[in-house]
Order: C-alpha cells, then structure tokens, then sequence
C-alpha cells in the first residue's frame, strides 16, 4: 500500500507532492496534476504583502475548487506582522496548509531580505514562523533549501528550528542558494534533517520519475517527496505508467491542460504562460519539434485547441 502524507491533520493519500513553481503551478495546472496523481499542490508563491494591501492580482493567485483539495498556498515577505495578517487572511480561504517560502533564491525576492535570505538570518525566519503559527491552526510548512553555500549547510538547525516554533513539516531542496537550480541533489543533508526532527521531512530535487520518487522515499528515509520542473509538461511524472511515448499520448495531455485552463481561467490573457506550458508536452520526443513550433506560432487560444483536436 503507498505510504500517505499526514501533516498535522492534513491526511495526503500518497507523498507525491508538486512544488510551487511560479509562473506555473496555477490552478488548471494543479488540478491537472491532481488527477494524474499528485496528492498534494502547492501554489506559486504568493506575496503577503499583496494578500494585506488586498492586490488583485495576488487575490487571483489564491483562487482553488473544491476538486483539488487538498491544496497547499506558499506565502512569501520577510515581515513577521504582515506574514501573520497573510496566514489570517488565507486561514478563512478554502486553503488546506500553508508554506513559508525560506528558499528562493531569485534576486527581487532575496533583496528584500525573503526566500532564501531568511536563511542567513533565523532570528527573522524565527520571528515570521512563530507569527505564522500564531495566526493560523491550518497545517504550516517551511520550503527551505539545504544551506546558503557548500560550506554553510544550515538545513538541520533550521528545521530543528521550525518544528520547535510549530512549524508541522520541512521541505527541503538538496541544494544550497548559491547552486540555484544546478548541480548535484545533497541528498544526504536530507537525510539528516529527517533524523532531527520529529515532523514529517519533504525531499526535493530532480526527481524525474514516479518509480524515481519512490526509490527517492526508500534511500533517504523521507515522508514525501516534492517534484517541480520534471512535472511541466509532464504531469505523468505522478503516474506509475509514465509519460507516454507516443506524441498523439502527450497530446491528451496537453488538450486536458488546455480544457482546463479554458474552465478556470481567462485564456487570452495567458496566451504566453499557456504556450510555455504546452510547448513542453514535445521535448525529448521524435517529431517534437515541429509540434513546439505550430505551438509557438498559434495567435490565439483557439488556434491551440484546434491543434491538439486535429490529432
Ligand atoms: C520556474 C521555477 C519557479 C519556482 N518557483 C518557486 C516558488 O514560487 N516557490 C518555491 O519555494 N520554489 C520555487 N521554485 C523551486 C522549486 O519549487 C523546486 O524547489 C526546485 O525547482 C527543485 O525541484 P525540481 O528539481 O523538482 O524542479 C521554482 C523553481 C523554478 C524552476
């Protein structure tokens, strides 16, 4: 039987997780990747500041069904008060836990002391945890990375950290800040992070298969695993039966993904965000190209329905 996800009481019935992937993991996104199997989608992450100052944009980003819950929202500030008011606001939303983002390393969000910065400062990372937990009884779980370079590896301490502040679970990227998205998975940093805490332990890094994730569980001892590029494009990366070889296989995919972002979103307006989403259902495939092609060419969200109903 596959082993389920329990944090707090949030009960995942298996421990594949989708990362938050900004730009990517929007709601027909999640629901798609819901259905082929993940048990848990994070959002991308969301600006508290933005929840506070009542932003539309960030007010849209929150947006979820009843069919995908569980789901999972990430905030991201570096301001304990606001970061507390954002978990009181996205308690009254039909939210399932909320994440803390302490390990994105992209510039704008670093020069303001969140994502991965708060790793070089845990009396701030402290501060915003506690305010979380102090504001929310939703699950809380805190996306950290294993440390800021190879000579400071700070996952352990930090996870200790959170659990002590109320933090119900630790995701943690095998990867410092300064190896950004590239290089090796430090798997082993994982691994002792599971053995300091008591909380459950969500591995992540370049996990590229159902079959990869699960012997990915079994080496390093944790209770879920997150997985995010190899997911787009590619939401059978959550299905035992894998990717489909076949390029009339990937077109399903891809026309499911497209009918649900007609169902939940405005589609014109995500013309460019949609044609990055499906021109990655024809990488690595013979015949590929010329697909990616007519997909980058299509004017409207029409001329990408028509695509996928002429196969
Ligand atoms: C395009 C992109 C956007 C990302 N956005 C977020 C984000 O919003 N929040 C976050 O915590 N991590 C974010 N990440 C990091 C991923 O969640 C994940 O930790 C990382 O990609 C490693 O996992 P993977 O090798 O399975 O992709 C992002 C990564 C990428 C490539």
């Amino acid at each position: 039987m596959t082993k389920q996800l329990q944090l707090k009481f949030l009960l995942a019935k298996n421990p594949l997780i989708l990362a938050p992937l900004a730009g990517f993991t929007d709601l027909p996104f999640r629901l798609l990747c819901r259905r082929y199997g993940a048990a848990l989608c994070y959002t991308e992450m969301i600006s508290s500041h933005g929840l506070v100052y009542d932003k539309k944009k960030t007010l849209q980003m929150t947006r979820t069904v009843v069919e995908e819950r569980p789901v999972a929202l990430q905030l991201f500030g570096a301001d304990p008060e606001i970061m507390g008011e954002a978990a009181a606001i996205v308690s009254a939303m039909d939210i399932d836990l909320i994440d803390i983002n302490m390990g994105c390393p992209v510039k704008k969000v670093v020069k303001k002391g969140a994502g991965a910065a708060l790793m070089k400062n845990p009396k701030l990372a402290g501060a915003i945890i506690s305010r979380v937990r102090h504001k929310t009884s939703l699950p809380v779980t805190v996306k950290i990375r294993t440390g800021w370079s190879h000579d400071s590896i700070l996952a352990p301490e930090f996870a200790m950290m959170a659990e002590d502040l109320g933090a119900d679970g630790i995701a943690v990227h095998g990867r410092t800040w300064s190896q950004g998205f590239g290089g090796k998975i430090d798997w082993q940093t994982i691994a002792r992070v599971k053995d300091c805490v008591s909380i459950p332990v969500i591995g992540n890094g370049n996990i590229t298969s159902y079959q990869e994730a699960f012997a990915f569980l079994e080496k390093v001892g944790c209770d879920g695993v997150m997985i995010g590029r190899s997911a787009l494009g590619n939401p059978w990366v959550f299905d035992p039966a894998g990717t489909p070889a076949t390029l009339a296989g990937r077109m399903e995919g891809l026309a499911q993904h497209l009918q649900l972002i007609r169902m939940y979103s405005d589609p014109d307006k995500i013309l460019a965000r949609t044609k990055n989403h499906a021109g990655r259902y024809f990488k690595s495939i013979t015949g590929g190209s010329s697909i990616r092609r007519q997909i980058y060419a299509a004017s409207s969200f029409q001329a990408l329905m028509e695509l996928t109903q002429s196969w």
